[in-house]
């Protein structure tokens, strides 16, 4: 398995995954200012068998990076794969200057949540109503953050 930064030829693969993972507002176009080699956004992927089997999507926004998504094959889950890209990804914010990494997620998304508290994210509260579901009600988005030591 291989852990390296996502291209151009990269992009359909993603798609398929994020769609496979839930994440079908994920596109090719969603992906794509990632995968251009913008040095503002990174899409770090875990290869095997040159098939992508996770990703972490990663931007600067000023003094901070954001986690914007981040997904692993349904059958490659608690292999500690998601923490190994986003422990890459915090590694990447580091080297860009950034003193602190931000997040949201669904307040149903137990899993992910319990992913994010174990590398240190800490919750900062919550933004109400900000996601559609399918039924058309909202759900309540957690905002979490994790201070990153500068160099
Ligand atoms: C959330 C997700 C990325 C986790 O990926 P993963 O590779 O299975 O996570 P890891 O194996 O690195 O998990 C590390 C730790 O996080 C916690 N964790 C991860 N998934 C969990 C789950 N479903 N239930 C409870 N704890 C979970 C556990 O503490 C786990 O350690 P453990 O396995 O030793 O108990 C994956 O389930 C996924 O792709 N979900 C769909 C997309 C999604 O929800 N993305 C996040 C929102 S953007």
């Amino acid at each position: 398995m291989i852990l390296v930064q996502a291209g151009l030829s990269d992009l359909e693969a993603l798609a398929n995954l994020a769609r496979e993972c839930g994440e079908s507002r994920w596109t090719e176009e969603t992906f794509y200012p990632g995968c251009r080699g913008d040095e503002n956004e990174i899409v770090l992927v875990l290869k095997e068998a040159s098939e992508i089997i996770a990703y972490a999507v990663m931007a600067k926004e000023y003094d901070s990076c954001a986690l914007y998504n981040i997904g692993v094959s349904p059958l490659k889950r608690r292999q500690g794969l998601a923490a190994r890209l986003l422990l890459e990804g915090l590694a990447w914010g580091q080297n860009q200057d950034c003193d602190r990494c931000l997040l949201e997620v669904r307040a149903s998304n137990a899993g992910a949540i319990r992913l994010y508290e174990g590398l240190g994210f800490v919750h900062d509260g919550l933004r109400k109503r900000y996601y559609p579901n399918p039924d058309g009600s909202r759900e309540d988005a957690v905002l979490m953050s994790k201070h990153l030591e500068t160099q």
